[in-house]
C-alpha cells in the first residue's frame, strides 16, 4: 500500500499543491516506481487519497504513455519512432531489436528482462536515432551499439553507453 509505505513523501507531495488532485501525476509516478507499473489497486488507493473517483484516476493514467498499466520487464526499452529518428533508421533498429529479443513491440521477453515499446519523440532529435531504457537515454544508435547495450544490461545491469537525457557534451566513448 502506497500510503503505508510512503506516508511522509505523500504528505510532502500534497503540500506542494493548492488542491489535492494536482498531485495525481506525482502519485501515479510514485506507484509506478514502486511496482514498475500502475496497478488497479494503486489507482484505487490514489483515488481515495485525492478524493477522486477511480475512473478519474484511470482516465489520466491511460492518457500518458509513460505510465505502464501492466507489469513490464526489468529493462523497459522505449525506442523513438517519430520522424527525425525515422529518417535515420529507427524502423530498421526496431526490426533488429524485435529479431534480437525474439519479441514484438509491446511484448516482454520470457525471462522478464526486456520490454520493448516504440514511442513518440523523446526530445532528443539532434542525436537520433535514440532510445530510452528505464531512466537513461542512448543516442546516435546503430545496431552494433544497441547490441552492446543489451549485453551490458544483461551482464552488469547498467551500460556505460548511456548518454542522457540532456547530457552535453556527450561523454567520451558514447558514440
Ligand atoms: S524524433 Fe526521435 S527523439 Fe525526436
Amino acid at each position: 500500500m502506497l500510503l503505508e509505505k510512503h506516508q511522509e513523501l505523500i504528505t510532502e507531495l500534497l503540500s506542494r499543491y493548492p488542491v489535492k488532485r494536482s498531485a495525481l501525476l506525482p502519485l501515479l509516478n510514485l506507484a509506478q516506481r514502486e511496482e514498475g507499473y500502475v496497478s488497479e489497486a494503486a489507482m484505487k488507493e490514489i483515488a481515495k487519497i485525492l478524493d477522486l473517483t477511480p475512473p478519474q484516476v484511470y482516465e489520466t493514467a491511460t492518457f500518458y504513455t509513460m505510465l505502464n498499466l501492466k507489469p513490464i520487464g526489468k529493462f523497459h526499452i522505449q525506442i523513438c519512432k517519430s520522424i527525425m529518428c525515422g529518417l535515420v533508421g529507427s524502423d530498421d533498429l526496431i526490426q533488429w531489436l524485435q529479431n534480437r529479443l525474439g519479441i514484438r513491440v509491446g511484448q516482454t521477453t520470457g525471462d522478464r528482462l526486456f520490454t520493448l515499446s516504440a514511442v513518440e519523440c523523446l526530445g532528443s532529435c539532434g542525436t537520433a536515432p535514440m532510445m530510452q531504457i528505464n531512466d537513461d537515454y542512448y543516442e546516435q544508435l546503430t545496431a552494433e551499439k544497441v547490441g552492446r547495450v543489451l549485453e551490458d544490461l544483461r551482464r552488469e545491469g547498467t551500460s556505460p553507453l548511456k548518454s542522457g537525457p540532456f547530457m552535453f557534451p556527450q561523454p567520451a566513448g558514447s558514440r
